[in-house]
């Protein structure tokens, strides 16, 4: 058990106890309830559904006094390197202007480097950046993986409703190494007014770095002007060399630091995209929202603390209550692209098993995370949540304001939300006893999450609440949450299969995987 075994055994326990206690039963209790919710800058928690009572909540909150959460977000805040195994600092704060006591240079560097951003931003938008044909830029291509396209996807979605859209350039993602993405993208466009902007932390990606050169070729082989890449192509990454040697002009590339996490860099220039969609105003607002998760986190007592709430419910459910997975359903379409968000930011970050002391974990760390969009996944898995063998935790996401001026739609979409968190908590009992196909357990933890209005500020805040919570869930499991050692495996292995897919010899294989090179090889060749 994680740590402070004396925490793991009390809360083991009290896992045995609130098994007996309903969902029901801990509804009853309106001090707990009102103790479970909780609003900052336009979103509203209501962790009323955890299957948590008082007491478990005071052993909860023992176990992040053992694990020292509040001085370890104080380390992380003031700059310490706690990404330890790339002894790295870990900063995204900065970023927005959350992390006051971090090194004055970064702050400096940030401010530098949006200055220069929204100088470009705001010569975009107005048409004043020129193509190489003196065309103002109509479609912008953002090529970049993981961290580098997950953030900026999602927001640029989520926001595009902001009246700043109406005057953004077509925004297009490519990120999968598959030609089907990029060719879908560049489909249609004119390279004369087509702008590409290259993310890539590393700018050492696999995936980026071929798709970057073939929409250089593409670019190349229509206007054969290598002296227009200047005006077509945007870098964001640390590597300024890389950049440089595929042939950016310094002034095009924004700078990124190794402080910044790929998956916690939307803040960044990796989120040029979204300033292009929804302008420089908004996208402050963005960061405005992210800093008030900055100061609450850093301030609120635990009690109130919304990112601390957020992971210790997250860990009960995962490592005393063996929950599967994590499911987050967004009850809005803008925020479709949400689970896969935050499956890189939950899974890259803590399915870890070592500890920080390089041992072996001997309990559960983080689930899968998955999730969908209401209401659609009512009529597709939602089967399972409710009566399948699975043990699950659930995140609800909601907006209150209809801005499509549809009630009739909107309330629907509502009803059915808090509708489904209910049967998940409830369950139902059939009235007859040769019902039981009707029988559904409920007792699913979840937490319900309301915005306001779904706007940069909320937005912003939430996704930061969401860091702060997996920085508490990888404290309170004593793993580094800011690695991701686990990937490489995967990238590695590829490297001699795409030479053998070729025609190299692959007899040194394992019979599986020298069975698909071949069964490839006789396709190609015939
Ligand atoms: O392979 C995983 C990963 O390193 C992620 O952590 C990262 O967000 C992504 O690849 C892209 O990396 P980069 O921004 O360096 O291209």
């Amino acid at each position: 058990m994680p740590n402070t075994p004396e925490n793991w055994v009390a809360l083991t326990a009290s896992a045995h106890r609130i098994a007996t206690i309903s969902s029901q039963q801990l509804l009853e209790d309106d001090a707990r309830n009102q103790a479970l919710r909780h609003s900052l800058a336009g979103c509203h928690f209501d962790f009323s559904r955890q299957r948590v009572d008082v007491q478990i909540l005071g052993e909860l909150h023992d176990l992040a006094r053992c694990m020292n959460v509040s001085a370890k977000r104080n380390a992380m805040f003031a700059g310490e390197k706690i990404n330890t195994s790339e002894n790295r600092e870990v900063l995204h704060s900065v970023l927005r202007g959350g992390a006051p006591n971090a090194p004055e240079l970064y702050q400096q560097d940030v401010l530098e480097t949006k200055r220069r951003l929204l100088t470009a931003v705001d010569d975009i938008r107005s048409g004043s950046w020129r193509g190489f044909t003196n065309k103002a830029i109509r479609d912008v291509v953002h090529i970049g993986i993981g961290g580098s396209h997950l953030g900026p996807e999602l927001v640029v979605n989520a926001l595009a409703h902001l009246p700043g859209s109406k005057t953004a350039p077509n925004i297009h993602f490519v990120a999968n190494i598959d030609a089907n993405d990029i060719n879908t993208a560049l489909g249609g466009l004119n390279p004369e007014t087509t702008l590409f902007v290259v993310v890539s932390k590393s700018f050492g990606t696999l995936e980026t770095q071929v798709n970057a050169a073939t929409a250089r070729s593409w670019f190349l082989e229509r206007t054969c002007n290598p002296q227009a890449i200047a005006r077509h192509f945007i870098g964001v990454t640390t590597n300024l060399e890389a950049a440089a040697r595929f042939g950016l002009e310094a002034r095009n590339i924004f700078p990124l630091w190794d402080w910044v996490g790929g998956r916690f860099s939307l803040w960044s220039a990796v989120g040029l995209p979204i300033m292009l969609q929804i302008g420089s105003t908004d996208f402050e607002q963005l960061l405005v929202g992210a800093r008030k998760a900055d100061e609450h986190f850093r301030n609120a007592p635990a009690e109130q603390n919304i990112p601390l709430l957020s992971a210790l419910f997250a860990t009960w459910n995962t490592t005393a209550l063996n929950c599967d997975s994590l499911a987050i359903l967004s009850y809005d379409q803008r925020l479709a692209l949400l689970p896969d968000f935050l499956q890189q930011l939950e899974m890259e970050s803590n399915g870890k098993s070592v500890g920080l002391n390089g041992e072996r974990l001997d309990y559960r760390t983080m689930q899968i995370l998955w999730g969908g969009c209401g209401t659609n996944g009512q009529h597709a898995y939602h089967q399972l949540l409710h009566q399948g063998t699975s043990r699950f935790a659930a995140d609800f996401i909601m907006v209150a304001t209809d801005t499509l001026e549809r009630p009739e739609h909107h309330q629907w979409l509502l009803a059915n939300g808090i509708g489904q968190g209910q049967a998940m908590a409830l369950g139902h009992q059939p009235s007859s006893p040769n019902e039981q196909h009707k029988h559904v357990s409920g007792q699913h933890p979840s937490t319900s999450i309301v915005l306001d209005d779904l706007g940069p500020v909320q937005l912003g805040c939430l996704l930061a609440i969401y860091e702060h919570k997996v920085f508490c869930q990888g404290v309170l499991w004593d793993i580094n949450s800011f690695d991701q050692w686990g990937v490489e495996l995967g990238k590695n292995l590829a490297l001699p299969i795409f030479d053998q897919l070729q025609g190299s010899d692959a007899s040194d294989q394992d019979p599986a995987t020298r069975h698909l090179i071949d069964h490839y090889r006789t396709i190609y060749e015939s």
